[in-house]
């Protein structure tokens, strides 16, 4: 086994963590997937082995990182539900901080010097001014964006104290799914717009709930900055060849620059899938701002990141190709991932 391809992927059975999995294999790389399963999927498993573990659980990290021997850690897992953090901040501090603080120790006793780590725009609480660049103050206004940050202030001490070399990378709004939908987005429970809408033209949901319409924005719904998945996780393999070429550690943000509002997105839903997606109108949800949109030029320049399938259109257009073909996947067999990996061209 060549270690040195070897990339720790915590989370990796994920939605994110799943789709830069198969970045990785393309890249050349191997995915060893270190989920729980709590909320991922063995079927997205498909590019790698799975270890089955906890990122708190510091024997089962060694044993894994001692039969691995990652050249570096992609660290995914997590809880993510802002509401659910709002009720049990003991649970996002437990499972995101400390669950971090055990899988840094870890890295550090076993010699893993890289890290990119998933944050949030989150992190940045309400806005001050739109498009949000990285300079932006972080004053988060839930558990769950505080657990991001607090992990960002760890991976800045652990570089001081034991050189670590970290990227953060801070997504937008993460949506759609692999352009062959070999694997996509499926929470559960699922609080994301796009699957929610794609769920009612499906006939799985009555209707969609819009949370606040009287915003102020053009059409008073929240605008939102969507990123295709994909995406995504390129700028994983991209941070995780620069931090392998040296570049300084830093925190990125990942977004498309562009906003569209609840009501934009379900209209071109509707158009995409023929279906007229009854809508509901709710009140405001506690801590959503108006507009959230990122600057992500540092990204593109340092990470020289090109996002591929940037328009509202392509991230439609997959979320529902997944989304159709999704019936029955839960208990397809997991991929031998030995020969799916030799299927797929290496970057
Ligand atoms: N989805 C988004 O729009 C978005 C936006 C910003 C940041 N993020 C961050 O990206 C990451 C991935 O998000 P996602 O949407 O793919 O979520 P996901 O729930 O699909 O993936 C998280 C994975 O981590 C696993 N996990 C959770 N706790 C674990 C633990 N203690 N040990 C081992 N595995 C554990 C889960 O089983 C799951 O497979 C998260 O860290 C999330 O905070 C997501």
């Amino acid at each position: 086994m060549d270690s040195n391809n070897n990339i720790l992927v915590t989370g990796g059975a994920g939605y994110i963590g799943s789709h830069t999995c198969k970045a990785l294999a393309q890249a050349g790389f191997t995915p060893v997937s270190y989920d729980n399963l709590v909320y991922g999927h063995r079927w997205a498993v498909r590019w790698g082995p799975l270890e089955e573990g906890d990122i708190g659980d510091r024997a089962r990290l060694d044993a894994v990182l001692e039969r691995y021997r990652p050249a570096a850690v992609m660290h995914f897992a997590a809880y993510a539900y802002v509401g659910e953090s709002v009720l049990d901040p003991g649970k996002y501090y437990r499972n995101n901080v400390a669950g971090t603080l055990t899988l840094l120790e870890a890295m550090r006793d076993h010699g893993v010097g890289h890290v990119v780590f998933s944050s949030t725009c989150a992190t940045y609480g309400e806005p001050e001014r739109v498009p949000i660049d990285e300079d932006h103050p972080q004053r988060p206004i839930n558990p769950y964006g505080a657990s991001k940050q607090m992990i960002e202030r760890m991976l800045g001490d652990f570089a001081a104290a034991h050189g670590l070399g970290w990227i953060a990378l801070r997504y937008f709004n993460a949506a759609g799914a692999d352009p062959n939908s070999e694997i996509g987005e499926q929470h559960d429970p699922e609080t994301h717009l796009i699957p929610l809408a794609l769920d009612v033209a499906a006939s799985a949901r009555p209707s969609i709930t819009i949370y606040g319409d009287d915003y102020e924005t053009p059409d008073g719904t929240c605008i939102r900055d969507y990123i295709h998945v994909s995406d995504l996780a390129d700028a994983h393999v991209l941070a995780l060849r620069s931090l392998q070429k040296g570049a300084a550690s830093a925190a990125y943000n990942l977004g498309n620059g562009q906003g569209f509002s609840v009501q934009e997105v379900i209209a071109l839903a509707r158009q995409i899938t023929g279906h007229e997606i009854p809508v509901v109108r709710g009140p405001r949800r506690a801590g959503d701002p108006p507009r959230l949109v990122a600057d992500a030029s540092r990204a593109r320049q340092a990470l020289a990141w090109e996002p591929r399938h940037a328009s509202l259109q392509a991230i439609l257009e997959s979320a529902w190709g997944w989304h159709r073909q999704r019936q029955g996947r839960s208990s397809l067999p997991r991929h031998d991932w030995a020969t799916s990996k030799e299927q797929l061209p290496h970057a």
